[in-house]
């Protein structure tokens, strides 16, 4: 398959590939009059001027010339396939190559859509925004769908979140999101005496590591939030004395919102303020074998496994769960 910017000695497989199609397909569709409209629209004339201003396809399949598409600012036309070739693809790809060009200059695409055409338009992302009217031969009218479609790329939700020290008050929000013991011990290990935690529990233990935000310290509890409220949290925690290595812990998402990219996203910060405020060298964390979309969303975020000289075991619900040692020691902001 080739696809092309067309050139002058293309009009006549142009012109052929399009008035082939309208009258094989059209008849199906329309009235006679209406057919013949479309056929004089894309005369030959017109072809040229379009190939001449450079925003003319072609698309070649063995090295037969089957389809085209132009484009006129963010105004997609004329995008045919010959009929033995529809149903593969390659109105798709015409499509996606328009829509890849104007996508540079423009947020919105634009096209007039004829019936055959209008589901595939639909199935693309396209919306009908209005209907226009052509006044055809004899008074026929013919009514088409005038649609658009958005390029602007989709806003993640997750790039919203922000992070800020943990309070007292998030407390009642992180405990809610854990839901059962098993959920409970991949996420705190052995660090809490008994499931379920308390807001009261959680926010004593982090006065005890010295969380009080108010002493010289080396423990730092943080939430991430949007506009929605908490989100997420995280400790972060120096293990040695010159305050280089940073040791991230008790890494949780709200329940409803995992797999949608904030815990990425919040791990994404939390490397931001250790290695550019923190100035930290190093950050590790750990996390359970068992726990596989905790590790691979370390990993999405830039973690590396490391092996140790000796494997770390915990001893949960009288099983030994291994500990699996990340960090990230290169830091690129
Ligand atoms: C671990 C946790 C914080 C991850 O947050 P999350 O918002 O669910 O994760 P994300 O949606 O940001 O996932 C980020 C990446 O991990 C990948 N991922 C997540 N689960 C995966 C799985 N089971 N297999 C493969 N990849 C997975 C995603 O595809 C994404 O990668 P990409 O950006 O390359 O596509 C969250 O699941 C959680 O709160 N779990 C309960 C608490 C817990 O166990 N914490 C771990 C303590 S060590």
């Amino acid at each position: 398959m080739e696809y092309r910017l067309a050139k002058l000695e293309d009009a006549k497989d142009i012109f052929e590939i399009v008035q082939d199609t309208i009258k094989r397909i059209y008849p199906k569709y329309y009235l006679p009059e209406i057919a013949d409209m479309f056929c004089e629209f894309h005369n030959k004339e017109n072809i040229v001027e379009d190939i001449e201003n450079g925003n003319t396809y072609i698309l070649l399949e063995n090295n037969k010339p089957i389809g085209t598409g132009t484009m006129k600012g963010n105004h997609i036309l004329r995008v045919y396939v010959l009929p033995e070739f529809q149903g593969k693809g390659f109105g798709t790809y015409i499509m996606q190559q328009l829509e890849g060009e104007i996508g540079k200059r423009y947020d919105k695409v634009k096209i007039d859509a004829s019936l055959p055409a209008c589901k595939l338009y639909y199935n693309l992302g396209y919306k009908t925004v209005d209907h226009g009217i052509w006044e055809c031969a004899g008074g026929v009218i013919q009514v088409y769908e005038m649609m658009e479609k958005s390029l602007k790329k989709a806003e993640n939700k997750a790039d919203s979140l922000r992070l800020r020290p943990y309070k007292n008050c998030d407390a009642k929000t992180i405990v809610s999101w854990i839901c059962d013991e098993m959920a409970f011990r991949k996420w705190s290990a052995d660090r809490y005496e008994s499931f379920p935690i308390t807001e009261d529990d959680m926010n004593q233990k982090y006065m005890n590591c010295n969380g009080d935000g108010i002493e010289p310290d080396d423990f730092y509890p943080m939430t991430a939030f949007d506009e929605s409220g908490v989100v997420g949290h995280l400790t972060m925690r120096f293990t040695d004395k010159e305050k280089k290595i940073l040791r991230f812990g008790f890494v949780i998402v709200d329940d409803k919102k995992r797999g949608k990219g904030y815990g990425k996203k919040m791990l994404e910060l939390a490397l931001k303020f250790a290695f550019d405020i923190l100035k930290v060298s190093k950050v590790t964390l750990g996390v359970f074998e068992n726990n596989p979309s905790a590790y691979y969303c370390y990993k999405a975020a830039g973690f590396k496994a490391i092996s140790l000289e000796q494997d770390e075991y915990y001893h949960i619900f009288g099983e030994k769960w291994k500990c699996i040692e990340l960090e990230v020691d290169e830091y690129e902001s």
